[in-house]
């Protein structure tokens, strides 16, 4: 009797550990999508490090936004320029050098918003205030742009983390050749994207992230002057020809029209109108290997937003440096052997050290 109901006791407890075992897999798998993580990354780097990293940035975040929503798109951008650029090491965060011009002097990221720099260092200094210099600048600003997605009404994600920042900045002509100009056709972005492992739906999804944000007139004037682009609705080409009169008009205009401060999939809704802003939007409504995409995230939000989270994951990764490679610099534009305050205070820590001996 008593050896049964041990048994039973046995099996039945083995039952419930591999049911809560399974239920515990399964809410893994449901809250982080099915993105192979790289080594040296994980879901969970800083649960013991820093328990508190993401309510710190989500909290701050919550705060800039309520004042200006706009700082949303600016670094929602970083993180793409950040991981386009010799992967997401944070290397468009360094200020120029001696070495020369940095990623931050090349054309395309002289239109990346100057405070979207200060938020991320902002972060940094609230963050290693509260943990120590244990989180890494380029892992600040792959969390600060999923929470520039998910707090103006896109999708909430997981991001896998344990990046290290890079010790140099591109050069010129590496970062030019990384970031696709906005009169690339869908081909050029098929191919540019293919060579970091992206494909179609990626380059479809990410596109996506001009769902909310501003245009400078020069990214997309060459359209509408000399002559005008026939894919372009003749209407809102005359209200892009209001707000930039000439093809130097130095003005702004959104990037979605029907909703340009809301992460949702009404971008798609534009281009299917023909009102996407550059070549590069309007084209995937055009070729084929694009348009069906495109036609799929119009009509199904929830879609859209799956895909976005795979490809924002896929891109978070590229090219990262962990474990021992790069390092956790102490003020995000400076890399730690450039940093005087930081050296100074590693000599002032050593030492104390030494002097306790
Ligand atoms: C696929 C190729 C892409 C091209 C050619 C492109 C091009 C551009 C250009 C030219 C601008 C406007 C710059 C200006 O004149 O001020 C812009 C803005 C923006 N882009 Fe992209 N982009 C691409 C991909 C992405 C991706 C992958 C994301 C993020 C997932 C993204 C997010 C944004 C955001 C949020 C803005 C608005 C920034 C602001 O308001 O400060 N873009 N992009």
């Amino acid at each position: 009797m008593a050896a049964s109901s041990s048994a039973t006791f046995t099996s039945l407890s083995l039952l419930l550990v591999s049911s809560l075992f399974a239920s515990s897999l399964f809410c893994v798998s449901e809250a982080q999508p099915s993105v192979p993580v790289v080594k040296g990354l994980s879901w969970s780097f800083y649960e013991s490090s820093c328990p508190n990293l993401n309510s710190i940035i989500r909290k701050h975040l919550k705060k800039v936004f309520k004042k200006d929503i706009g700082q949303a798109a600016g670094l929602l951008r970083l993180h793409f320029h950040d991981c386009f650029v010799q992967g997401c090491d944070g290397s468009v965060l360094l200020e120029g050098s001696a070495s020369g011009p940095s990623e931050q002097d090349a054309p395309p990221n002289l239109t990346l918003r100057a405070k979207a720099f200060q938020i991320i260092n902002d972060l940094r200094e609230l963050i290693h205030n509260k943990c120590g210099r244990v989180v890494s600048c380029s892992d600040i600003t792959a969390l600060a742009a999923r929470d520039a997605v998910y707090l103006s009404g896109g999708p909430d994600y997981d991001v896998p983390l344990g990046r290290k920042d890079g010790l140099n900045f591109a050069t010129q002509n590496a970062t030019l050749a990384n970031l696709p100009p906005p009169t690339s056709n869908t081909s050029k972005l098929l191919t540019d994207l293919a060579k970091k492992n992206l494909d179609a739906t990626d380059v479809v999804a990410l596109s996506g992230g001009h769902t909310i944000g501003l245009s400078h007139c020069s990214s997309f004037t060459g359209r509408l002057y000399p002559t005008q682009d026939p894919t372009m609705d003749k209407t809102f080409a005359n209200d892009l020809k209001q707000i930039c009169p000439t093809n130097t008009t130095n003005a702004t205009t959104v990037l979605d029209i029907r909703s340009p401060d809301t992460f949702d999939n009404k971008y798609y809704v534009d281009l299917m109108n023909r009102q996407g802003l550059f070549t590069s939007d309007q084209d995937l409504y055009t070729d084929k290997r694009t348009k069906d995409i495109v036609k799929s995230f119009a009509v199904d939000q929830t879609l859209f937003f799956e895909e976005f989270v795979k490809s924002m994951i896929k891109m978070g990764q590229l090219s990262v440096l962990t474990g021992s490679k790069g390092e956790i610099r102490a003020d995000c534009s400076v890399r730690n052997s450039d940093n005087k305050s930081y050296l100074a205070s590693v000599v002032e820590e050593d030492e104390e050290s030494l002097s306790e001996f």
